[in-house]
């Protein structure tokens, strides 16, 4: 299936260019109108029943399970990505290994918690840079993470795709070469999970954690992840009791259980069922689901290939096609061309971009058009023009 441009099913003023859906997506329409009847709910409390802690958060879960290849009781909700991906950390065996590994410039969320299990575990964190040159990179930088990977390797964290620049990992890979050397791998898919496909299953992933706000479309603080069975006995963060076993029988909750929810409820945030956010998330999700990752990464292909000659054909760095994400990717300007003239001239041309690194990175999704990339392309060309 092609999809068309979905502009009409967001509320985006027309005189700017959102080319950032990496810092933050707008929000759909369908997800403000969720949020808008849930925050009316609670006028009345009575239209709050014991069985809506539960339910939505279920219909959520599977939801998400749906988008990543996964059974609902394998998802926890959780409210960042550093939440998320501390549950998993800390509970990673101590006895399988003196490394642990991470590429460079990984976001900080994960980066503190390696390097914290690290310091805690006596264990060497070990970074994977980036290759210098930017010719064959994202394969270069490919081969060096699988190379790395051995029997002292205890695990690895990264983002699914490269936070700053958009490359391309190959998660298969990676994970077959973890499993075979008995390593845990740790992803952290906030910037690319609900616009480009993934599969736990088939990339052989221990934990999959996604801030909700991004390319999930989401709110702001709930988000979601995904923990192998590997994890299914580990300890929470938090000690919920909507975690428990008898957390739906309302008269009972003092008499104590012992066991968890099955899978990896025990990793679900307090008060999961947050009546405002979870049907924003949801109501997000099931529009993903809808229109499929992978018609997503179609679309912008499409979109952004006349920006991606045009920077080959003028001197700027983009990563080659087969390890360049199509929804977020950096460039790099020229040499002589000054980044704060760039930046200048996006803001006076209402063109939102991010600059992270040394990349100015550009992201899009179904609510840009050609008008957006031609704006950019123009802007880009003005700037070559003034440094000459
Ligand atoms: C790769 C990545 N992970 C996580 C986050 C957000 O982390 P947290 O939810 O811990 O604030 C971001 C935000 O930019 C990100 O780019």
């Amino acid at each position: 299936m092609k999809l068309k441009n979905q502009k009409e099913l967001f509320q985006l003023p027309e005189d700017i260019h959102y080319l950032n859906g990496a810092y933050m997506s707008p929000l759909l329409r369908s997800v403000e109108e969720a949020g808008i009847t849930a925050l009316i709910k609670k006028r009345n409390p009575t239209q709050i029943t014991p069985a809506d802690f539960f339910s939505d958060a279920e219909i959520l879960r599977k939801n998400f399970g749906k988008l990543v290849n996964c059974p609902a009781e394998q998802v926890a909700i959780i409210p960042s990505a550093s939440y998320g991906l501390t549950s998993a950390i800390q509970n990673l065996p101590k006895d399988n290994g003196t490394n642990a590994l991470v590429v460079s410039d990984e976001f900080p969320s994960g980066y503190y918690a390696i390097e914290k299990w690290c310091q805690n575990n006596d264990k060497h964190l070990k970074v994977i840079k980036a290759p210098e040159s930017m010719v064959g990179r994202g394969q270069e930088w490919n081969k060096q993470i699988i190379d790395s990977i051995n029997d002292d390797t205890a695990v690895i964290l990264m983002s699914s795709i490269h936070w700053t620049d958009g490359t391309l990992f190959d998660l298969k890979a990676i994970g077959k070469k973890c499993k075979a050397h008995n390593a845990l791998f740790i992803v952290d898919g906030t910037q690319s999970v609900g616009a480009l496909a993934i599969d736990v299953v088939s990339c052989q992933i221990d934990a999959l954690v996604c801030a909700g706000y991004k390319w999930l479309m989401g709110p702001y603080s709930i988000g979601l992840a995904y923990y192998s069975e590997f994890l299914n006995n580990g300890s929470p963060l938090e000690e919920s009791w909507m975690n428990r076993s008898n957390a739906q029988k309302f008269s009972s909750l003092t008499k104590y259980v012992d066991d968890y929810s099955i899978g990896a409820g025990r990793y679900n945030m307090g008060e999961f069922s947050n009546f405002n956010l979870l049907p924003m998330l949801n109501a997000a999700i099931e529009q993903i689901l809808k229109w499929d990752p992978s018609n997503i990464q179609s679309y912008c292909d499409q979109l952004s290939q006349p920006l991606v000659r045009y920077l080959n054909d003028n001197g700027f760095w983009v990563e080659v096609d087969d390890y360049r994400a199509k929804h977020l990717f950096g460039i790099v300007l020229p040499e002589g061309v000054d980044s704060q003239l760039a930046l200048q001239k996006f803001e006076e041309n209402r063109i939102f971009v991010s600059v992270r690194g040394k990349a100015i990175r550009i992201s899009m999704h179904l609510f840009n058009t050609d008008k957006d990339i031609a704006s950019l392309i123009r802007v880009l060309k003005g700037i070559l023009t003034e440094k000459r």
